[in-house]
């Protein structure tokens, strides 16, 4: 197996790359289409963005330059908060094909759930999904109790939620409910958004391993059947990310990674977004 045909099945058939690229913060264009090439040649199908990331665009230019069959991409967006409720979620889809140079996204996710919005915009994806114009629709940053609330209106449930996962964020009763839900849990900042590569046990493992820190974490993703999303804007660092099918981590080994979990976040805590109905500043 290799990452171009490492294929999780999706709750409503389609299929999708267990390892993708996140373009998080790329935000210079030609560093964007650099490392879109890179990822390309490393063998990366899954290309993630959002609205948010004001990149949609670069993301259209940087596929279409390469000349990369449609049907060979897997696109992921997000609907930004602002871009929430029926009619604006439809527009701004529409909005974001346009940039992405597209007729469709494979899986089109809500950002962050929020009080305001939150079955309409749901309402708005179902319908989306009908025309066509996302194979896939997921949701992003969503905590057991927002799914379990989205499940009291929704006609279709999230096949994806895309969440923080990484060996100081495990989230393992979030992952369990997912796949108790047949729902594919999506790991956003994978490594840690690169900030736990020095920590010491994780160095000790990946010495033992004669693998990178990054490569450890990426292989627990692996095994963990979590699909994840890992950034980068370095070629070198595109390709080592990818080059994880040729080893593999014992029970012990998957334990040691495991026993690195901090509950420990980078960015917002879910709950706070869906009250205040916005990426509340610190
Ligand atoms: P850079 O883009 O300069 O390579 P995450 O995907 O968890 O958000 O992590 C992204 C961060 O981790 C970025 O700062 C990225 O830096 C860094 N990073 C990604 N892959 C590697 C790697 N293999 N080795 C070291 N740092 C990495």
């Amino acid at each position: 197996m290799n990452i171009s045909d490492n294929l999780l099945t999706l709750a409503d058939g389609n299929k999708m790359p267990q390892q993708g690229f996140g373009v998080y913060k790329i935000t210079n264009h030609q560093e964007f289409s650099d490392s879109i090439k890179a990822a390309w040649e490393s063998g990366y199908r899954l290309f993630d963005t959002a609205q948010m990331y004001e990149n949609e665009q670069f993301l259209g230019e940087a596929l279409h330059n390469l000349q990369v069959p449609r049907a060979k991409t897997f696109i992921t967006t997000k609907i930004s908060e602002a871009n929430q409720g029926y009619n604006n979620t439809i527009v701004s889809l529409k909005a974001s094909l346009t940039k992405l140079q597209t007729d469709y996204v494979d899986l089109l996710l809500i950002h962050w759930p929020i009080n305001t919005e939150f079955f309409d915009t749901w309402r708005a994806f179902e319908d989306l999904k009908k025309e066509g114009l996302t194979k896939s629709i997921g949701v992003s940053n969503y905590g057991m109790v927002h799914l379990q609330y989205l499940a009291t209106q929704a006609h279709e449930l999230p096949v994806v939620n895309q969440i923080e996962v990484s060996p100081y964020m495990s989230q393992k009763p979030l992952l369990k409910f997912h796949q108790e839900h047949n729902i594919v849990t999506q790991a956003w900042s994978p490594l840690g958004r690169g900030k736990i590569l020095n920590d010491p046990v994780l160095v000790e493992l990946a010495q033992t391993k004669k693998r990178s820190v990054a490569q450890v974490i990426l292989r627990w993703h692996l095994q963990n059947g979590v699909s994840f999303i890992p950034k980068s804007t370095h070629a070198t660092r595109i390709a080592e990310n990818a080059a994880i099918y040729d080893f593999e981590l014992s029970k012990s080994e998957m334990a040691i990674v495991d026993s690195a979990n901090k509950n420990h976040r980078v960015s917002k805590e879910p709950e706070l977004v869906y009250e205040f109905g916005e990426q509340y500043p610190y």
